[in-house]
């Protein structure tokens, strides 16, 4: 390890599970030399399984918050300072939740009102988390935000359904706050495209396990574990990425700018 976070202080939004990119994230940030305070939906919560990496993490404070609460939001980054005994370094976006594809209803069948809650708690759930610190100015200076997303923002993968919608949004969030929290503070807000991983949220798209396959195939590098996704951030929250900013930042192992691969090719022919 390269203590590339010593001394920083962030909070890590939906680490549920051992397989979570959250998860791994907040284990790399913490060997890495960083403090941290752990947050999900309370729902999440009840399971209990994140008190094991709270005590991996020297007892990292657990403190619920629904991300599309505002004043679940607002506790979260009091008592964050508080235990911090001042302002936050990094934060780490990891949530993300389809309605509709929970419900079984496909792209074209999609409800609305399910539509705005997937909205609203996997996009604009980071301009809630940007605002809240933006009101509270609990950024300190040069922070480094981060929402994970997929590549379906730009491209169509068909089973992604209204998820891509609403990576599309989230990325553009991350844009336009990056803007006004780079002006404010120097503050930096940038999006990870990831590769398919199998995580709870993962595995909800249809077909997952074929679309896996298809993109290892299809990535020179083959496809980008929780682990490399946990790694890459450390490194972006660290003083080494200070003037990156309002970037969508793929880590996918070649796949977005692959046309074709030989072993694809090969496949065709059978
Ligand atoms: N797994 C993949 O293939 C993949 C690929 C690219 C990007 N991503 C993105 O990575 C992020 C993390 O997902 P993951 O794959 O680690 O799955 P995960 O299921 O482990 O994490 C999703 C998290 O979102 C949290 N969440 C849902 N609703 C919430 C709410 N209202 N308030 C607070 N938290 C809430 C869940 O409790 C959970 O911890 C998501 O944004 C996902 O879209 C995943």
């Amino acid at each position: 390890m390269y203590n590339l976070l010593k001394g920083k202080k962030g909070i890590i939004f939906g680490a549920l599970n051992e397989q979570s990119i959250a998860w791994q994230t907040a284990k790399a940030c913490f060997n890495e030399g960083a403090e941290l305070v752990l947050t999900n939906a309370p729902i999440a919560l009840r399971m209990g399984e994140i008190n094991k990496l709270s005590a991996e993490c020297n007892n990292a404070p657990v403190i619920p918050a629904d991300v599309v609460n505002m004043e679940d939001l607002k506790k979260l980054f009091e008592e964050s300072m508080k235990h911090f005994g001042g302002g936050i370094d990094f934060i780490l976006h990891s949530i993300g939740m389809s309605l509709n594809v929970r419900k079984g209803k496909s792209y074209t069948e999609i409800d609305y009102n399910f539509n705005q809650k997937t909205l609203d708690i996997s996009a604009m759930s980071l301009h809630r988390v940007l605002r809240t610190a933006w009101d509270m100015d609990a950024l300190n200076e040069s922070a480094s935000v981060i929402a994970l997303t997929y590549i379906a923002a730009q491209r169509v993968f068909p089973d992604y359904n209204e998820m891509a919608d609403a990576k599309a949004l989230l990325e553009n969030v991350a844009r336009s706050f990056g803007y006004y929290y780079g002006k404010r503070k120097k503050v930096r807000v940038n999006t990870v495209s990831q590769s398919p991983t199998k995580t709870t949220a993962g595995s909800g798209v249809k077909g997952f396990d074929g679309f896996m396959a298809y993109a290892e195939k299809m990535s020179p590098l083959g496809n980008a574990s929780a682990d490399d996704c946990a790694k890459y951030c450390t490194l972006l929250f660290s003083d080494y990425a200070k003037m990156v900013t309002m970037q969508n930042l793929f880590h996918d192992g070649g796949f977005s700018f692959t046309g074709v691969t030989a072993e694809v090719i090969e496949q065709m022919k059978e």
